[in-house]
């Protein structure tokens, strides 16, 4: 009789695991033909969408450079198209003047470094996006003043490095990076009114950056220039935003050719002008 019980509640044990399992595999199958079912419609529609993309390459890039000659920054602006899909942008640090449109900040590297130069005192992008990213990466930030009491206490807290001075004389970005013990750069938010446009190029040039957020200032002409020198250097421009509070401001989000795997990032067609 003890050994009937036993074996009983042992074809009553495995049943149960069976059936355990059995749910388990219906259930997580079922959520992961779901997934990849809708992963493979944004896939196709992505494909279709750079198709066109490269039929209308040549005539975007025509109205681009005709347009950067005229003093019309709506037009502008309006004329420079997205080169790349990125499916999961994020905004960081707050929605107005200074927030920045970031791809996928959830899949940045373990050995990361944030790089964040022009701070004036505020540092919403800098709290958010050191949060976003898994409190794991390494911030640097610079400023040509001296930040107060509030800013070096919160970088203190997020274990940051802040260096002062003029980008790029007599603060080079290369220099910031050496003196950090930094040798690539995941995320570069730059702001430095005019800074730019000598200290971007020997950037990326001579380092991996993945993503850059800028914000330029200035004529048509001028946001072009700087469009072309990051675009020489394989970055495509996954976002566009003109700043409604200077209307020659424009804010910029592109990525590194290199990263686009990483972030889950789809090409489309090329509209900035090669030099
Ligand atoms: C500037 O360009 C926009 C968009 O193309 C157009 O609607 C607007 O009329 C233009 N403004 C001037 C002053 O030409
Ligand atoms: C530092 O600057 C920020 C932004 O202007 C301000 O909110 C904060 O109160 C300042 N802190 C000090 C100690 O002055």
């Amino acid at each position: 009789m003890r050994y009937k019980l036993g074996s009983l509640s042992t074809v009553l044990l495995v049943t149960l695991i069976c059936f355990t399992l059995l749910y388990y595999f219906t259930f997580t199958g079922k959520e992961y033909r779901l997934k990849s079912q809708e992963d493979e419609y944004l896939l196709e529609s992505l494909k279709f969408n750079r198709i066109n993309a490269l039929k209308i390459a040549k005539k975007n890039r025509e109205a681009l450079i005709k347009s950067s000659n005229s003093l019309n920054y709506t037009d502008f602006f309006e004329k420079v198209k997205v080169e790349a899909h990125c499916e999961h942008k994020m905004r960081i640090g707050g929605d107005g003047d200074g927030g920045k449109s970031v791809c996928n900040p959830k899949m940045v590297k373990d050995d990361c470094k944030l790089l964040s130069l022009g701070l004036h005192d505020q540092i919403e992008y800098d709290l958010h996006i050191y949060d976003v990213t898994g409190r794991k990466c390494k911030l640097i930030g610079a400023d040509i003043d001296p930040q107060n009491a509030t800013t070096r206490a919160l970088y203190e807290k997020m274990n940051g490095k802040l260096f002062v001075g003029q980008i790029p004389i007599p603060l080079s970005i290369p220099s910031i990076l050496r003196k950090s013990g930094a040798s690539e750069v995941e995320l570069l938010k730059i702001d430095i009114e005019g800074g730019e446009f000598i200290g971007l190029e020997p950037l990326i040039r001579d380092f991996y950056v993945c993503q850059i957020l800028i914000e330029i200032h200035g004529f048509p002409t001028i946001h072009l220039a700087l469009l072309k020198i990051m675009s020489k250097y394989g970055f495509r421009i996954f976002n566009v935003e003109p700043n409604p509070q200077c209307y020659f401001c424009c804010e910029y989000s592109l990525i590194n050719e290199f990263c686009m795997t990483q972030y889950g990032v789809f090409p489309l067609a090329i509209v900035i002008p090669q030099m």
